[in-house]
């Protein structure tokens, strides 16, 4: 079992006319690191912000900035996030005409990488770029809302992902983590590390909350309980 556990909000929830506070407010709450949903109106259908807004919340982000590119194509603002802060970079292999490249292009920028599955994309699309991934982010819903409810069916995926990637780190020496994205709530985040997941994406569940040190506390609560 895993105990580096790690909570992501997600800023898509927060207050977009006070961003920078949100995100100074979540840190001392306890966020381990700053989910920054990229959405283009193309690959998903809402619209959100680009890296002009990440690069200005840098100086309040004290924590990783872990950018998730809903956008195709990937490749220019794959380079664009990584001058405006970020820690991490994950996008859709559906958005990329060519994975590996774009994977490079993210290591090249001196950036974690991962890639993102959404509900139905199968697990083999990593099986061949294992060696490039420091993250696999599964999403729990469809991606481009917040606020949508938590499809069971990826508990089932969590832990085919995380045999998958057990058997790698037997063999390379190397953990690459699983971040879970999508209707995560202090109810349910313990199925979710139990199945295998040690990064959690909340959004609403945080950010719909008054006292957000409160439900980050809940929800340490919950992955204390594990193992
Ligand atoms: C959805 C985004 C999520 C979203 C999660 O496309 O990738 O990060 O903000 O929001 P909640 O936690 O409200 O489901
Ligand atoms: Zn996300």
């Amino acid at each position: 079992m895993n105990h580096n556990f790690r909570i992501a909000p997600s800023i898509l929830s927060a207050d977009f006319a006070r961003l920078g506070e949100e995100v100074t407010k979540v840190i001392e709450a306890g966020a381990d690191l700053i989910h920054f949903d990229v959405m283009d109106n193309h690959y998903v259908p809402n619209l959100t912000f680009g890296p002009m807004v990440c690069a200005a919340l840098k100086p309040y982000a004290t924590v990783p900035i872990d950018v998730h590119l809903m956008v195709e194509p990937v490749d220019d603002l794959i380079q664009a996030f990584a001058k405006a802060g970020a820690s991490i970079i994950t996008f859709h292999p559906e958005a990329s005409r060519h994975i590996d490249r774009s994977l490079s292009l993210i290591k090249d920028a001196g950036c974690q990488a991962g890639l993102v599955l959404n509900p139905a994309t199968p697990a083999y699309v990593l099986e061949n770029v294992l060696d490039r991934l420091d993250m696999v982010l599964l999403m729990s819903v469809n991606p481009g809302f917040g606020g949508q409810s938590f499809i069971p069916h990826t508990l089932e995926k969590i832990r085919q992902v995380r045999a998958m990637l057990d058997r790698y780190e037997a063999q390379s020496g190397r953990h690459i983590a699983i971040e879970v994205d999508g209707g995560i709530k202090t109810d349910n985040i313990a199925a979710v590390a139990a199945a295998g997941a040690d990064t959690f994406v909340a959004g609403s569940a945080i950010f719909g909350k008054p006292d957000y040190k409160t439900v980050i506390t809940e929800m340490r609560g919950q992955l204390a309980h594990l193992g």
